[in-house]
């Protein structure tokens, strides 16, 4: 067997580094609230050594297709190791600091502090909420500014590489219109955050012409900071809600939407997924990427329960047993399909021609 190259050692090195950098944090912050906030300690589903082994093993196997996939060309190996590592050292503080303003919500089950100034009638309701308890929902330049950091530390390290599950099935949805079409391909990342997952996109498929949404204005003046920071064509960043989106049916080639869907109410599901159907072209591709469901893991079910449990994440529960390829066909998709990595699945679903 051929000796692992430097490129290797050095991508499993920086793996190991953030998953002990995030157990370490989580180790210390619980102990942190158990003395200083005692009644923010959630009840959880207790995790025996077997179920850890197994979320190890998953962990690696997650490694090693990201690694395989880079071979492949899918993306290029310098991703997996773009991260703002200087914007996240200088954040970091700023999490700790955060930390008791969430546990008190914890405690309290506060659940609804919202920037005054926002104006709610600009929201659906179930959007009004601070979703993981984080300070201010989604609705402040400050949540904007740490979410990021927030969720590699939530993940261990591996939130970028559950996000670039959706690159591979991606460009065999894109790969007709790339090699046949001189016109530029268009693709949309919906609830785009702060946009890491355009980020991977853009240096995977140089030649799209990409475009972004989400409802929080402050995630897409971050999104807009990562973006104009790198090379390559602008994005178009658009703030509206996933239920209407502000463009023409038929107008995208592929869409993509990562981490979305446990945080919408069923009909809210829907409803996306018809704004989908309408935006793609007949033939164009949807990918979406959210959390493992119950039926395709039930091992890790009592990590699922705790996550709800731990987080303020009011849709979660209802998430893990939607029917999403029956939403996708409801919606009039066809060609659903589905795969699951570590902690997130991925589905592919095509607009019939
Ligand atoms: C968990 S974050 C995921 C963000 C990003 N895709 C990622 O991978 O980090 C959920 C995102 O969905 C956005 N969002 C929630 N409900 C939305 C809606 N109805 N329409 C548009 N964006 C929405 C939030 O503002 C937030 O940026």
């Amino acid at each position: 067997m051929a000796a692992p190259s430097l490129k290797k050692i050095a991508y499993h090195t920086l793996q190991q580094g953030k998953t002990l950098a995030g157990l370490a944090h989580k180790e210390l912050s619980t102990k942190l609230m158990e003395v200083f906030a005692p009644d923010a300690a959630p009840g959880k589903f207790p995790i025996d050594q077997d179920l850890i082994k197994e979320v190890r093993r998953s962990m690696e196997e997650l490694e090693r297709i990201d690694w395989k996939e880079a071979e492949e060309g899918i993306y290029p190996k310098s991703q997996l190791f773009e991260a703002p590592w200087l914007e996240w050292a200088k954040k970091y503080p700023l999490v700790w600091l955060d930390m008791p303003s969430t546990w008190e919500r914890r405690k309290k089950n506060k659940t609804r502090e919202i920037p005054k100034h926002i104006n709610e009638q600009d929201y659906p309701n179930y959007y009004l909420q601070n979703f993981h308890h984080q300070t201010d929902g989604y609705l402040s330049e400050h949540s904007a500014e740490i979410y990021d950091l927030q969720v590699e530390i939530l993940f261990n390290g591996t939130a970028d590489s559950m996000r670039r599950r959706i690159l591979a099935p991606l460009k065999r949805g894109l790969k007709k219109y790339i090699s046949e079409n001189s016109k530029k391909a268009k693709v949309l990342d919906i609830a785009t955050g702060t946009g890491r997952t355009l980020q991977q996109i853009q240096s995977a498929l140089p030649q799209v012409e990409l475009y972004g949404l989400d409802l929080s204005g402050s995630y897409l003046k971050q999104a807009s900071k990562y973006l104009s920071s790198r090379s390559g064509d602008i994005v178009q960043l658009t703030k509206a809600n996933a239920e209407k989106m502000p463009f023409p049916s038929s107008s995208f080639q592929a869409l993509t939407c990562v981490f979305l869907f446990h945080e919408l109410p069923r009909e809210a599901r829907q409803n996306v997924l018809n704004e989908c159907i309408r935006l793609l072209e007949p033939g164009g591709t949807l990918i979406l990427a959210d959390s493992i469901q119950i039926e395709d893991s039930p091992k890790f079910t009592s990590i699922m329960e705790n996550f709800h449990k731990i987080f303020h994440e009011p849709y979660y529960r209802d998430y893990i047993i939607d029917d999403i390829n029956l939403r996708l066909e409801n919606s009039g998709f066809s060609s659903i399909s589905s795969e699951s990595h570590f902690m997130t699945k991925v589905w592919k679903a095509n607009k019939p021609l």
